[in-house]
């Protein structure tokens, strides 16, 4: 029997598209407690929290989305030193995170040896698992920090449409970009593995965010982070560069839970984040929203607070003016609000053990939602 939730497969008598079209509220309060139900099963009560330093806002890369393109010109640029660096790592272990994140635009001053020793240097003092989210680098580089002692790598392939792909996201130079690939490399390397899409990016039909949601599950993903696309006024995309599909889907709220509430039934133990995006599209509760609906995960800034607005990937983010004290506490509130538990330990990727689990959990997600797929 195949239990794949393919976007042409069906749940509860729907396909994937057919989900991601439903405006009945009643309907997709069965879909999002499917979700929750999954959640609870698979990952269990805890928020795990990822402490997210954003150490540099350089970039080579001229993405038609991105703030921090390289022809934005307007933006301050900074690169975290590796003390500070290690200072935020400090703080991280501190207010309890479970894991520390390095992200930045695609550096090419963050070399191969400076950011191999970083890691060792956090690994040894902090002994917090690694995420790195530094963009397409190399196999050298990344072997060598994995053999530095980084655990976990985030690349998002945006789109799973490969023509949509190349228009918001120019190759360098005889460099043809493969995300999917650069993800199944990481697999062989042995990081734990992150990938995901933006929701609402012009040119993105429903059919195309159906497969995205497909690929999550072909690509047997430990971590997927979707949000919305938010268009960044010094930016080609928001400027009508690219025109909006036939089919045009929408980055609204909605949508974005119902891509965490499938994302979760089609890969029920991965660690899924509540991202600042879907925060900043709904300040009030859309972090506790898409914990309600699936996800599992929290990435609380860690960024020094000089560095946090010119972090700026889209305007207006959210939590750019607080501290990581605060954020902290703002969280473990939010966290408590909705009778969860603040996740200790690294919160790796958990495997469930047993035969059938392991060669298809999303069979034994279906199940144990009781869906039809
Ligand atoms: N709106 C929403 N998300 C964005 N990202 C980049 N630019 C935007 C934007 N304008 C996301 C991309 C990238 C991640 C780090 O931030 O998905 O992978």
């Amino acid at each position: 029997m195949d239990f794949t939730m393919g976007h042409r497969k069906r749940v509860n008598g729907k396909t994937v598209l057919d989900w991601l079209r439903e405006t009945d509220p009643r309907q997709l309060a069965r879909l999002y407690a499917a979700a929750d139900k999954a959640r609870r099963e698979f990952v269990g009560h805890a928020v795990h929290l990822r402490g997210l330093v954003e150490i540099s806002n350089h970039c080579r890369r001229h993405c038609l989305y991105c703030g921090l393109r390289t022809e934005n010109c307007a933006l301050l640029r900074y690169r975290m030193r590796a003390e500070e660096i290690l200072e935020a790592a400090r703080t991280g272990l501190r207010l309890g995170y479970g894991t520390i994140v390095l992200q930045a635009g695609e550096d090419p001053a963050l070399s191969c040896g400076w950011v191999a020793e970083l890691v060792r240097q956090i690994k040894g003092e902090i002994g917090l698992p690694i995420t790195l989210s530094l963009g397409e680098r190399s196999e050298e580089e990344l072997t060598a920090w994995r053999e530095a002692g980084a655990d976990r790598y985030l690349l998002r392939f945006e789109t799973s449409d490969a023509e949509l792909f190349r228009r918001i996201h120019p190759s360098l130079p005889g460099n043809p970009s493969d995300r999917v690939a650069l993800l199944r490399l990481l697999q062989r390397l042995d990081y734990e593995v992150g990938g995901g899409v933006m929701i609402g990016i012009p040119g993105q039909s429903y059919a195309s965010l159906a497969r995205d949601i497909e690929r999550f599950g072909e690509l047997n993903l430990d971590m997927i982070g979707v949000g919305p696309y938010l268009p960044h006024p010094a930016t080609p995309l928001a400027n009508g560069a690219v025109p909006p599909a036939e089919d045009q889907v929408s980055g609204n709220e909605e949508m974005v839970y119902k891509v965490i509430a499938l994302a979760r039934l089609v890969c029920p133990e991965a660690n899924i984040p509540s991202t600042t995006a879907l925060a900043t599209l709904n300040r009030v509760d859309g972090r506790e929203r898409g914990l309600l609906a699936g996800a599992n995960v929290i990435m609380p800034s860690l960024t020094p607070s000089q560095y946090r607005p010119l972090y700026e990937i889209y305007p207006n983010k959210a939590c750019v003016f607080e501290t990581s004290e605060q954020c902290a506490g703002c969280l473990r509130r939010r966290i408590r609000s909705l009778g969860r538990v603040w996740g200790s330990g690294p919160g790796r990727r958990v495997q469930m053990a047993g035969g059938m689990a392991r060669t298809n959990p999303r069979s034994f997600a279906a199940e144990a939602v009781g869906l039809t797929v």
